[in-house]
């Protein structure tokens, strides 16, 4: 049975009990040699693809080396296939926005959280300086403005103890300790004007309050989050897995916030290219400005890939590719032919 719970702003937060999981398998337990075959045979295609550039806008993360790549594949169960640089660390980047707004739904109830921050994809570039004309507040946050208001909001329960919660929620998620790139860290909090002039509109519209120079700080660490691309498949087969690490066994998101990311990823989480990542992928994921794509199959599988060539909308040229190739063999696409849709109606009809 649901248990309510009475928010600290008055509203209601449902608390679900989850779902039957499956049974743990050790951290090293394979997928099937057909996955693994599949995942070596994307690999060794898509290494050819050198289009793209690596981000130099912040200037550390120009140092990132082009030729790494990596695919890594984690089942809802926790078997593993993998391929290339799976443990390249890099900064995480936008992939931390999902993570905090499912932080920022579990800690301040999802009314507030929607008062704040909407959910319309904005078809706009991640970085652009606009809100919703009629709410004056962020389109979604999968965008910067929406990410940089949802880190406010992080900030304004936590103070300075919202980076540590934060940082141990995300390492629940990856089931391991995770920590921030220092230099990647102080290259954007020297040059992120255009963060800056972000927060500075949140505060004028109301949609900060309280200290703006905190929430941008709070939302730069967020983005210096060290992990790799196993870490990344490893996050998305957690949200696969309706919020526990199926590596850990860990319960890392409740199970309403997880069907909240996962809404927000679908429709936003590839900023202006969403809508043919939706048509081509049709899974919900996330990339970010370093090289990283995440992806979720609902109760299968998480995706990450690493690769630091960026086409112009900022994501990855060969994770988008892996991406759309894997969809395509394994039959991803959430309006697949042999989707069954609701289990409810299965059986009952
Ligand atoms: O705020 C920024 O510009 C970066 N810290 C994150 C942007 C990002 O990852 C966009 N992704 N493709």
């Amino acid at each position: 049975m649901a248990v309510a719970e009475l928010g600290t702003d008055g509203t209601h937060i449902m608390h679900m009990p989850l779902p039957p999981l499956p049974p743990l398998v050790p951290p090293t337990s394979e997928a099937p040699s057909e996955i693994r075959g599949l995942i070596a045979q994307l690999h060794r295609e898509y290494t050819a693809l050198d289009d793209g550039a690596v981000a130099t806008y912040i200037p550390e993360l120009s140092k990132a080396d082009p030729a790494k790549f990596g695919i890594c594949l984690v089942t809802a169960d926790g078997r593993v296939a993998e391929a290339g640089d799976c443990d390249e660390p890099f900064t995480i980047q936008s992939i931390s926005k999902p993570f905090t707004y499912g932080l920022a739904i579990e800690e301040w109830g999802h009314d507030k959280v929607f008062r704040h921050v909407g959910v319309e994809p904005s078809g706009d570039a991640f970085n652009s300086i606009e809100l919703h004309p009629g709410s004056t507040r962020p389109y979604n946050p999968m965008i910067n403005t929406g990410a940089i208001a949802v880190s406010g909001l992080l900030y304004a329960r936590h103070g300075e103890a919202a980076l540590e919660q934060m940082l141990t929620r995300f390492s629940q998620l990856a089931g391991r300790q995770l920590s921030i790139d220092e230099d990647v860290y102080r290259s954007e909090r020297a040059t992120g004007h255009r963060n800056r002039a972000i927060v500075h509109l949140l505060l004028n519209c109301g949609v900060v309050e309280g200290d703006a120079e905190a929430a941008l700080d709070l939302y730069f660490r967020q983005c210096s989050v060290l992990v790799t691309c196993r870490d990344l498949a490893v996050m998305a087969a957690t949200l696969a897995n309706m919020g526990r690490n199926p590596l850990t066994g860990v319960s890392a998101f409740e199970l309403t916030s997880v069907k909240d990311v996962l809404s927000i990823m679908f429709t936003c989480g590839m900023y202006d290219y969403s809508g043919q990542w939706a048509y081509r992928v049709g899974v919900p994921a996330k990339s970010g400005v370093s090289g990283g794509v995440m992806a979720v199959v609902n109760r299968q599988l998480g995706i990450g890939t690493y690769s630091p060539r960026l086409d112009r909308y900022g994501n990855s040229c060969r994770g988008i590719a892996a991406c759309e190739a894997m969809a395509s063999r394994l039959g991803l696409h959430v309006f697949d032919c042999l989707n069954v849709g609701s289990s409810y109606l299965t059986a009952v009809l």
